[in-house]
C-alpha cells in the first residue's frame, strides 16, 4: 500500500526520495508526489499512475529540485478520493507552506474537516490526508514549533496514520509520527531518513530506529529528538537492520516473483536452521513462551490471517490437530473481527502474516489478547506491528518479498507451522517417536526435493503455455492439500487475472461440475496418500464431463496417462509434508501463464503488499 521516504542531511534528496519510493513500489500504489524545499520555498510535484511517470515530471525540472537536500515522498494506494494528481500527497495548508505525507486512515477526518473549513481553510483533495496539512498549519500558526505544532495535531487524529512533516518557514526539519502504522529513522553522517518500510533505506544506512505508536522524532541533519505525545523525551533504541541491499535486486531473473520461488530451497533450510539441528533432537522455538504446562492444557487453538497467510494457516490446522490432538479453528482476520470474540486464557490464538502489518489480523489479535489469550505470531517481519503484540513469536526468515504475490514467505510460513507442531507435539507426547523422527528426516531433505521441482521447470512452462488462453481454472484436492488448491487458484488469479477456484474434489459434484465442459481447465492435486483413489474417481467424473485435465502428482503411476491431458510430475512425498512441495509447481503454472498473458507479474493491479487498511 502507501509508502512514504524522508531525507534530510546534505546530499540531492531528490534522488534519494525517488529511489526509496522506487523500493517501496513493489506494495502497490497509483500515483506518487514528493515536496522538496528549493531556495527557501516548498514545491511539490507529482504524478498519476507509475512511478516513472513522477520521475518524468521532476526530469523536467531537475536541476531546480536537486538544489535541495531535504524532501519528503509518497506512494499512494488510494482509499479516500479516485488516484489523481490532486489526490496524491504531499498535501499542503492553505499558504502551501506546511507539506505531510500520510499512511493510514485518518477516521475523524470529515469533523476535522467540516471544523477547519470554518476556520477558513480551503481543501483541494478529497483525501483525509489534507486535514493534517490543515490541522498542522493550525496549530504551527499558535505554536511557531512544528514539533508542538505536529503534536497537538496528533492529539486530535483518530486512526491510523504514518506521517512525515515539513514547514517552508522551519529549515532542515522533518518532524515524523506513527500511530498503528510502521515507520522508522536511518541514521547517516549528518544526515537522516524517514522510511515506512526497510527496502526504502536499506541501501544507504543500516542503522534505524524503529518508532513505536505516538513518538514523534524531529530530525536536522545534525540532531534527532524523540518525544512522545505528552512531549516526554524518551531514549530510542538504534537497531542494526538485518538486510543486505542485495535483497532488492532480481540477481538475473526477469521478475521478482520467478526469483523468489527459486529461493524457496534455501528459505527451508535457513527456517530450519537452529531449530531443527538432528533427528533424535527435540526443536527448539526459544521466541516460544508459551509455559509447557499451558500448552499441555490448551483447549483450543485459533488462527487468524489472510490471503495466502490465511492458506498456510489452514496446512497449520490441519498439522497441528494431527500432531497434537488439538482442535484447531482458521479464520479470516476480517471476519474474526466483527462477530463476537469467543476465546480466553487456555486458547491460544496465532496471527499469521508475512508482513506482520495486515490490518484485520492486527486488530484480530488484539482483540484475543484483550480476552487474556497466549498471542503466537508467525511472521516474515520481528520488527513489525503485530510482532510488538505477540507473547511469542515465530519469526520465518524467509528475507524481504519483493514480488507483491506471496511464494517464499508461505513456504517459510508452512515449514514454521511443521516445526510448531512437532515442537508442540513433542512437548505434550502425542506422537510416535519413529513418525517424529521420519518427518524430521522429510524436513532435512525437502530443499533437495523443491530444487528438483525447479530443475524441471520447463515441463511446467509448457503446460502453460499450453493452458493460457482459459478464461478459468479449477484447483481440486482434498484434506491438507485443499489449502493447496486455494493457494494454486489464488496465485493464478491474482497475477494473471484469470478466474481460478479452489474446491474440496469432493464438493465438485455439488455444484460446480455444473460449469465443467471443453473449456474449463481442472488441475487435480494427486498426491500419494488416503485421499489419492477419492480424488482419482472425482477426476474420471470431471473427465466424463470433458474438462481439460491435469495433474499434479508425485505417483509414477502410468495409468494417469488415459485420464489426463497433462501431468506435472513431483518427486514422491509423505502426505503430510506434500503442501510444501505441491505448491511450488502451482507458484510456476501461475507465473508462467501470467508472463505468457504479459501482465505485470510483480506488481498485479489493484493489488497492495501489505494491506495497512482494514
Ligand atoms: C497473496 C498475497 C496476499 C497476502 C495477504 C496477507 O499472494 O500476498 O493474499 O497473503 O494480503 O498479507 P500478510 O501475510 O502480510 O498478512
Amino acid at each position: 500500500m502507501c509508502g512514504i521516504v524522508g531525507y534530510v542531511g546534505s546530499k540531492k534528496a531528490i534522488d534519494i526520495l525517488l529511489e526509496g519510493l522506487t523500493n517501496l513500489e513493489y506494495r502497490g500504489y497509483d500515483s506518487a508526489g514528493v515536496a522538496v524545499n528549493v531556495d527557501g520555498k516548498v514545491q511539490l510535484y507529482k504524478a498519476e499512475g507509475k512511478l516513472q511517470n513522477l520521475k518524468d515530471v521532476v526530469e523536467k525540472n531537475y536541476a531546480e529540485i536537486s538544489k535541495s537536500t531535504i524532501g519528503i515522498g509518497h506512494i499512494r494506494w488510494a482509499t479516500h478520493g479516485a488516484p489523481s494528481i490532486i489526490n496524491a500527497h504531499p498535501h499542503t495548508c492553505n499558504c502551501g507552506k506546511v507539506a505531510v505525507v500520510h499512511n493510514g486512515i485518518i477516521e475523524n477526518f470529515k469533523e476535522l474537516r467540516e471544523k477547519l473549513e470554518k476556520e477558513g481553510c480551503t481543501f483541494r483533495s478529497q483525501t483525509d490526508t489534507e486535514t493534517v496539512a490543515h490541522l498542522v498549519a493550525s496549530k504551527f500558526a499558535k505554536t511557531k514549533d512544528l514539533t508542538e505544532a505536529v503534536r497537538l495535531a496528533t492529539k486530535e487524529i483518530e486512526g491510523a496514520y504514518a506521517l512525515c512533516v515539513i514547514h517552508q518557514d522551519v529549515k532542515d526539519t522533518i518532524v515524523a509520527t506513527r500511530r498503528n502504522a510502521p515507520l522508522l529513522v536511518g541514521l547517516g553522517e549528518n544526515e537522516y531518513y524517514i522510511a515506512s518500510d526497510v527496502p526504502a533505506i536499506i541501501q544507504y544506512t543500516k542503522k534505524a530506529m524503529y518508532l513505536d505508536d505516538n513518538q514523534i522524532v524531529t530530525v536536522t541533519p545534525s540532531s534527532m529528538k524523540l518525544i512522545d505525545i505528552d512531549n516526554n523525551p524518551i531514549q530510542g533504541k538504534i537497531e542494526t537492520l538485518p538486510w543486505e541491499p542485495v535483497a532488492l535486486s532480481k540477481m538475473g531473473y526477469k521478475h521478482f516473483m520467478l526469483k523468489e520461488i527459486h529461493e524457496q530451497p534455501d528459505v527451508v533450510r535457513n527456517v530450519l536452521s537452529g531449530k531443527l539441528r538432528a533427528m533424535d533432537e527435540p526443536i527448539t522455538l526459544k521466541e516460544v513462551t508459551l509455559d509447557k504446562e499451558k500448552l499441555k492444557n490448551l483447549s483450543r487453538i485459533q488462527i487468524v490471517a489472510c490471503g495466502t497467510s490465511l492458506h498456510a494457516a489452514m496446512v497449520g490446522k490441519y498439522i497441528i490437530e494431527d500432531f497434537c490432538g488439538i482442535s484447531v479453528d482458521v479464520e479470516p482476520s476480517s471476519e474474526y473481527i466483527y462477530r463476537k470474540t469467543i476465546t480466553d486464557k487456555n486458547t491460544l490464538v496465532i496471527g499469521v502474516s508475512q508482513s506482520g502489518e495486515t490490518a484485520d489480523t492486527i486488530t484480530a489479535v488484539r482483540q484475543a489478547k484483550a480476552k487474556g489469550s497466549h498471542i503466537l505470531i508467525v511472521t516474515n517481519r520481528p520488527d513489525s506491528t503485530m510482532a510488538r503484540e505477540a507473547d511469542s513469536l515465530v519469526p520465518v526468515y524467509a528475507g524481504i518479498e519483493v514480488s507483491v504475490a506471496a511464494t517464499k514467505s508461505y513456504m517459510a510460513q508452512l515449514i514454521s507451522f511443521y516445526l510448531l507442531a512437532i515442537y508442540m507435539a513433542e512437548i505434550k507426547g502425542s506422537m510416535d517417536v519413529n513418525e517424529l523422527k521420519d518427518l524430521k528426516h522429510e524436513l532435512i531433505v525437502l530443499p533437495q526435493k523443491i530444487e528438483k521441482v525447479l530443475a524441471h521447470k520447463e515441463d511446467i512452462q509448457k503446460c502453460a503455455r499450453a493452458f493460457s488462453g482459459s478464461k478459468d481454472f479449477i484447483f481440486i484436492a482434498r484434506g491438507i492439500n485443499y489449502p493447496t488448491a486455494l493457494e494454486g487458484a489464488l496465485k493464478l488469479k491474482e497475477i494473471s487475472y484469470i478466474n481460478a477456484t479452489g474446491y474440496t474434489a469432493g464438493e465438485l459434484k455439488h455444484g460446480p461440475i455444473a460449469m465443467l465442459d471443453e473449456t474449463m481447465p481442472v488441475l487435480s492435486i494427486l498426491m500419494k496418500g488416503k485421499v489419492y483413489d477419492k480424488i482419482l474417481s472425482n477426476s474420471e467424473e470431471a473427465k466424463a464431463r470433458n474438462a481439460r485435465m491435469i495433474a499434479l502428482t508425485d505417483s509414477s503411476d502410468t495409468k494417469l496417462n488415459e485420464l489426463f491431458d497433462y501431468i506435472i510430475r513431483i518427486p514422491e512425498i509423505s502426505e503430510i509434508l506434500s503442501p510444501a512441495l505441491a505448491v511450488v509447481p502451482l507458484q510456476l503454472l501461475a507465473y508462467y501463464i501470467a508472463e505468457f498473458l504479459g501482465k505485470d507479474v510483480d506488481q498485479p493491479r489493484n493489488l497492495a503488499k501489505s494491506v495497512t487498511v482494514e
